[in-house]
């Protein structure tokens, strides 16, 4: 038991001056002004940096140049509750890379080089409540499950990116959200659009500058784009009537349609129910005849 002991001791000592060292070191070029915090801010730096406490609460990585996160990087920082790589050259976010960060509250992913949110990317983040995804130029597409599993999320920045167009059904997986910037988008005013435009003057109050900031781009013969520019604050519900004369279009041939199959289902029913009375008319004069036959 004693030589047992004594053989564990070293090996004790080498696991625990590991697990010191990983709690108390900070990484080379980043300060750490608490337990919690390790500061990385415009450090030059082009990948992550190495030996970041385990218990880091508070990631503050901004203004560098950090072109990807394995989607790894987080496995080991649990304890994670703000992340900020802002203003670095991310490309994009793979899949998986935050489904360990349960109790992930701020995410700053702006002024980045970011081309898509693809669907499922927060699944797991529950906690968040402020993702900032501005200033993305190249920010075309967000998928149409992108933001499901952000339960508690109040605060979304999507301004100034690349979005012509968004799925409204995106917004309504939001059931916490407050606040919306999605000002500075090269928006199309399609039949698209007209679904997105009615969320947005039903939610205004959760845009900070209302409709003021935003504008979108007229298109012509339903595809091309003729670069005029017209604010949202001066267009109605009424603007996209033509949209809804398609919907009503359809409607139309509907009703027809449905129309005729009972119209038809009718017709034939009718005619059944004559048949029937007719046969049975027959029926009862034969069975008549019949008996009198017998009473003769
Ligand atoms: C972004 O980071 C670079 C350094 O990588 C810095 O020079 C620049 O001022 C930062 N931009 C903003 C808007 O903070
Ligand atoms: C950003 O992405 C675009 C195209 O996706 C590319 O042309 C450009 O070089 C990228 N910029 C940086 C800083 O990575």
């Amino acid at each position: 038991m004693l030589s047992c002991v004594r053989w564990l001791q070293p090996l004790l000592a080498l696991l625990s001056s590991t697990l010191v060292s990983c709690g108390n070191s900070c990484p080379p070029s980043c300060l750490c002004p608490d337990h919690h915090t390790v500061d990385c801010t415009g450090q030059g730096l082009t990948r992550l940096p190495d030996s970041i406490p385990l218990d880091v609460r508070r990631l503050l990585l901004s203004d560098n140049g950090i072109p990807w996160i394995p989607s790894d990087f987080l496995v080991l920082y649990s304890d994670l509750v703000y992340l900020d790589l802002r203003n670095n050259s991310l490309s994009r976010v793979e899949p998986g890379t935050l489904s360990t960060s349960s109790r992930l509250v701020f995410l700053d992913l702006g002024s980045n080089n970011l081309t898509e949110i693809p669907s499922g990317t927060f699944r797991d983040s529950r906690s968040l409540i402020k993702l900032r995804l501005g200033n993305n130029p190249y920010l075309s597409t967000v998928g149409t499950d992108a933001f499901s599993g952000l339960s508690s999320l109040r605060e979304l920045e999507l301004e100034r990116n690349a979005l012509s167009g968004l799925d409204v059904g995106v917004l309504s997986q939001l059931p916490s959200l407050r606040v919306l910037r999605l000002e500075g988008n090269p928006w199309v005013c399609n039949c698209n659009f007209a679904k997105l435009f009615l969320w947005l003057t039903e939610n205004q109050h959760k845009l900070p500058t209302g409709l003021d900031g935003m504008e979108c781009s007229l298109p012509v013969d339903g595809r091309q784009v003729d670069g005029r520019q017209v604010p949202l604050s001066m267009l109605s519900e009424d603007s996209f009537r033509e949209c809804r004369g398609i919907l009503t279009l359809t409607d139309y041939l509907v009703v027809i349609f449905s129309g005729i199959c009972v119209s038809v289902a009718a017709i034939m029913a009718s005619f059944f129910l004559a048949c029937t009375v007719h046969c049975f008319q027959r029926w009862s004069k034969f069975t008549k005849s019949d008996k009198d036959d017998m009473d003769e």
